[in-house]
């Protein structure tokens, strides 16, 4: 399982990216906003930051444009993948820059039939937003389950990628129901690095392990 983080901070991706754990990262629009107004520069920094993929939002909304701008966001790095949201006027867009050979991650999917209609299409990676489907009582794992059943059922190459991970449980059940990719927030990341009966044990261990009054082990 690849395992983006999903944030256009700088630092964050620094201390992250050292950990060997960080196949991409995701940004945005949203969170590139926190970053000030100097897009163009952060972006370039992240590419270079991280071996792997990196999706950049498109901001334009006329689909002329849009395709446009999926042009030149992909010559900013090698590494690069377009991110656009599903939206029925985007999807001839969608369908010129994969026949260009830009990579496109489509975005804001909330359904098995717009994964399908994008699969079509050849996208790269299909992004489910698990928790906003929560925030509204309808359960977005079910979404992962049913995404990649449809992807299988047809042998879809489209990579299946959890996004809007808000708990751990979100990240456990999708690697479980077997999404290709899951982008997490650090906040999240950070949770993940600790958990309790391991820290315990290790304090055990080094008790038990001073009761002997010996520094070396061998
Ligand atoms: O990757 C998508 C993510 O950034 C959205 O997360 O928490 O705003 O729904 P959230």
């Amino acid at each position: 399982m690849k395992l983006f983080l999903d944030t256009a901070n700088r630092e964050l991706i620094k201390e992250w990216v050292k950990t060997g754990l960080i196949d991409g990262i995701t940004t945005n629009p949203s969170l590139l906003s926190k970053e000030g107004p100097n897009t163009k520069a952060v972006l370039l920094d992240i590419c270079n930051m991280v071996p792997g993929d990196v999706s950049i939002e498109v901001v334009k909304k006329e689909p002329e444009a849009v395709y446009k701008q999926a042009h030149q966001i992909a010559s900013l790095a090698s590494n690069v993948v377009v991110k656009i949201p599903f939206k029925k006027e985007y999807l001839p867009v969608i369908k010129r820059l994969v026949s260009d050979g830009i990579s496109i991650n489509a975005t804001l999917i909330f359904s098995v039939i717009q994964a399908l209609l994008v699969a079509k299409l050849g996208v790269k990676y299909i992004s489910p937003f698990i928790g906003r489907w929560d925030d509204i009582d309808i359960d977005g794992l079910t979404l992962i389950e049913e995404i990649r059943q449809m992807l299988d059922n047809y042998g879809y190459e489209s990579e299946l990628l959890a996004a809007s991970i808000r708990h751990m449980i979100h990240l456990h059940h999708s690697a479980l129901l077997g999404a290709d990719v899951a982008t997490i927030p650090p906040n999240i990341f950070d949770k993940l690095m600790e958990h309790p009966l391991t820290v315990q044990g290790i304090e055990k261990f080094d008790s038990d392990w001073k009761k002997l009054g010996k520094e070396d082990l061998i």
